[in-house]
């Protein structure tokens, strides 16, 4: 038998306003926390700039070696979104590469446990300023013995809950903004005890630990993926959508989701077998939150699999428009895949979030296509909305003498609890089961997977003969999470990509028409420790050993710039994080330098001075590139980016999103001088670019012949409108080309993977006598592997960025960092 176990706990938390940070020593035997350290600093809006900078202050201050920490801590929220994720992605961070377990603490209980520990008693009403003149409420009963808490998180109208509010004692930074709504709902306890503390956190995870919800000394247990923001709230665009799909209006219809198998289609033949072999749904199956105008069908199926216990279509409809219920839908394809319409309702689920529980009322999949993991699937899209929205758990009844379904939600880790007697209208029981809302050890929030470094058939410098590799000093591990993706890459210091790994949630954007900064935000959180550890066993098994670690590596590199602020934070915020833990040093990667860089996957020694062009969905500009690092951006749109025109366009068409592959493919069949559209600036004398003009000449153009009767011929308006970009592209490059003196011309960006405008560059190459690279089609959008190839050569040139490092939303190719 080995002593008892010991060491130091880690917790900090910046929901709010203040980083709070507590250090604690672990004894094992007593299942207590002792307080060696505890800071708290007002953030102002630096919690990324600031929080690891006072964490190492703090531990050197008092003496403790990193290596001495055996657990992490972190608050969960509720509070500010971007707030819970930078201190929960940097937990994450640390926590990964320490090994060491990493739980999630409710940022409201660390506020009700220092209110225990300042001798306030009785119940207290913690009101955490949520915005929007709302807050999240927390009640609780405090006595000697310590805290208990009524009730689970959610959000209310600050007004609504002053008014019903009523407690021995208020805290909680609400109170700074209501103050006065609240002013006879109770005395207010003093202001230093609103804000959450490092010694709350530590009575808050002391709690935790002898309640049994948090095993310091297991790393199972605290996998740091299974750690996930309270969120309270769904994203406005989810929200909105609710309501729009609760109203039966036919245009709900009208998606602009494409069937999941066209989108693939398109995507990179080089991932092909990566993503058939991930979570794909072979089946072509759509899914998507239920809309009123199915309401009919579920009643339908409802029929066919609940028999008398069917519910009617009234009663689906009144479902829909409540906040707390959560409702999802599959369908299956039918008839042409081009129309953005998914048409035969195949599966539903739905259920009730109440008091940090999902209830699943409803799932019932057609006969035809039980067993397709279907079910499974609907039940991960309820868990993940119902995560979100505060809850931890779920339940559900099953028919007794359905043995065949216990087994399904046993294989999910549900148990069954008991039962409920003649629960069913013909008097069968039910047996309720309840469990953990299901989360896989590497879920990456139901995302497809795509893998590249694992292909045994492709050479790289430092292959051996058995197929291994022996990867060279520096090994850096790169992490891209600037918009949609979620990517990892190793490298090593031969400049080989050990692995390369892309999480994209094009699925949870795509209804929307387009990328939702909040939704994308919050699936970074959910995928980043699945993503990087996936990214580190694939090198692993390149390299032909058991395992590679974060210590192991020689730097950590993340895109810093540009791209969406929240979404790179969290990226930022977790590189940081695993760099200080680990002691490796940070290097930050401006995302447009990566897409230049990813050239060199197709062409390793391709050399400047090079002209790129790229574009992309936030991008479109030419950059002369000197050599590597020194950059001039020759010229850039005015207004929108190619691949948004294409996608603004697609939108009107009616042709979903993403819309440049979706024109791209019906162009084809179309005529590319069938219609004049305008060629802005393409005789403005300089490398400037104008989109936004032909995007509205097109939707005039559209909308013109619609008025006049006129069929329109999709096709046409597609081939003639990639035709007018096209031309202006090219015509730039020429000159550019011609400027500069380029004889090296590449691409970057998602638009790089348009056939036409890949055709229409090799002409002109040829013409100039100027060598082309056009990058594979997954280097071309975003990924690490290319944020890998920049970071090499900071490395070499001994570039790195401090703790204090941000993500910007914008920066240009010729800043200097
Ligand atoms: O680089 P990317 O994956 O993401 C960023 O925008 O950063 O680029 C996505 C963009 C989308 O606007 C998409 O419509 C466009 O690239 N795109 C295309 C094609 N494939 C993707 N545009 C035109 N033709 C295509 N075949
Ligand atoms: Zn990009």
């Amino acid at each position: 038998m080995g002593g008892a176990l010991a060491g130091y706990i880690l917790a900090f938390d910046t929901s709010n306003e203040v980083i709070a940070i507590g250090i604690g020593q672990l004894d094992d035997a007593s299942k207590t926390i002792g307080l060696v350290a505890a800071r708290e600093v007002e953030a102002h809006r630096a919690s990324n700039t600031q929080l690891l900078l006072q964490i190492d202050a703090l531990l050197k201050q008092h003496s403790i070696a990193k290596d001495s920490l055996s657990c992490v801590v972190c608050g969960r929220g509720p509070g500010s979104f971007t707030g819970v994720r930078i201190c929960m992605a940097t937990a994450k961070g640390i926590a990964s590469a320490w090994e060491v377990p990493l739980y999630g603490i409710s940022t409201l209980d660390s506020i009700a446990w220092q209110a225990w520990e300042a001798g306030l008693r009785g119940s207290i009403a913690v009101v955490a300023d949520a915005m929007r003149k709302e807050v999240y409420p927390a009640n609780y009963v405090i006595d000697d013995n310590g805290i208990r808490r009524l009730g689970a998180d959610c959000v209310i109208k600050a007004e609504e809950l002053a008014t019903e509010a009523s407690a021995d004692w208020l805290a909680g930074d609400g109170l700074k903004k209501y103050g006065g709504l609240f002013a006879s709902a109770g005395p207010f306890a003093p202001e230093h005890l609103w804000t959450p503390s490092g010694r709350g956190l530590l009575l808050a995870a002391q709690a935790a630990w002898q309640d049994g919800s948090v095993e310091p000394f297991d790393v199972v247990a605290g996998n740091p993926s299974f750690v996930l923001p309270v969120y309270t709230r769904l994203s406005d665009a989810e929200e909105n959508e609710r309501i729009r799909l609760s109203k039966n209006d036919p245009k709900n219809l009208r998606t602009g989701v494409q069937p999941e198998k066209v989108r693939r289609d398109q995507r990179a033949t080089a991932r092909d077998t990566a993503i058939e072999n991930a979570q794909a749904d072979d089946e072509g199956i759509v899914y998507r939150p239920l809309d009123a105008a199915h309401a009919a069908d579920v009643a339908f199926l409802e029929g066919q699999v609940m028999g008398s216990d069917a519910w009617t279509e009234r009663q689906v409809l009144d479902e829909l428009p409540s906040k707390d219920r959560v409702w999802w839908a599959a369908y299956a394809p039918e008839g042409s895949p081009d129309v953005g319409r998914p048409s035969r309702l195949v599966a539903y689920a739905g259920g009730w979030v109440v008091d940090g529980h999902l209830q699943v009322l409803k799932i019932g999949v057609a006969s035809d296509l039980r067993r397709k993991g279907v079910a499974r699937r609907l039940l991960a899209l309820l868990a993940a909305d119902a995560r979100d929205l505060g809850a931890k758990e779920m339940s559900l009844e099953v028919r007794a003498g359905n043995r065949e379904a216990q087994s399904f939600y046993q294989a999910l880790g549900m148990e069954a609890l008991g039962q409920r007697p003649r629960y069913y209208s013909d008097g069968e029981d039910a047996v309720i089961m309840q469990g953990a809302l299901p989360l896989a050890a590497r879920d990456v929030a139901g995302m497809e997977l795509q893998v590249e470094g694992d292909d045994p058939d492709e050479i790289a410098p430092g292959d051996q003969a058995d197929g291994s590799h022996m990867p060279a000093t520096p090994l850096i591990l790169a992490i891209e999470t600037s918009c949609d993706e979620t990517a990892a890459a190793v490298i090593d210091g031969g400049g080989a990509l050990l692995s390369e790994v892309v999480a994209s949630q094009i699925d949870f954007h795509a209804r929307f028409g387009g990328v939702v900064p909040e939704i994308a935000s919050r699936k970074h959180v959910e995928a980043i420790c699945g993503v990087t550890e996936e990214g580190l066993a694939v090198a692993a098994r390149r390299c032909g050993v058991p395992r590679i670690r974060w210590r192991d590596l020689d730097a950590v590199a993340v895109t810093y710039a540009p791209g969406l602020v929240g979404a790179l934070v969290v990226g930022v915020a977790f590189a940081k994080g695993a760099a200080w833990a680990a002691g490796l040093p940070l290097i930050g990667v401006n995302h447009l330098e990566g897409h230049i860089y990813a050239n060199k996957i197709a062409t390793p020694d391709i050399t400047p001075p090079m002209v790129v062009s790229l574009v992309s969905g936030g991008h479109t500009m030419l950059v002369h590139v000197k050599e590597w690092g020194a950059y001039e951006t020759l010229g850039s749109t005015l207004d929108d980016a190619v691949g948004e025109a294409f996608d603004k366009v697609a939108k009107v068409m009616g042709l979903g999103y993403p819309g440049g592959p979706a024109i791209s493919k019906i162009a084809v069949q179309g005529d590319p001088r069938a219609i004049d559209f305008p060629r802005a600036m393409l005789h403005s004398g300089d490398l400037r670019f104008s989109l936004s003009g032909l995007k509205t000449a097109v939707i005039t153009y559209i909308h013109n012949e619609e008025a006049a009767g006129r069929e329109v011929k999709k096709t046409d308006v597609a081939a003639s409108f990639q035709q007018a970009v096209i031309d202006v592209q090219v015509a730039k490059v020429e000159t550019a080309l011609k400027q500069t003196g380029a004889k090296e011309f590449c691409l970057g960006g998602g638009v790089a993977a348009n056939p036409a405008l890949r055709e229409a560059y090799e002409a002109l190459c040829e013409r100039l006598h100027v060598r082309l690279t056009l990058p594979p089609l997954y280097a071309c959008t975003d990924n690490a592997g290319m944020i890998a190839l920049v970071a090499l050569d900071r490395f070499h040139a001994q570039r790195f960025f401090g703790l204090d490092a941000d993500a910007h939303a914008h920066a240009n190719l010729d800043d200097e960092y």
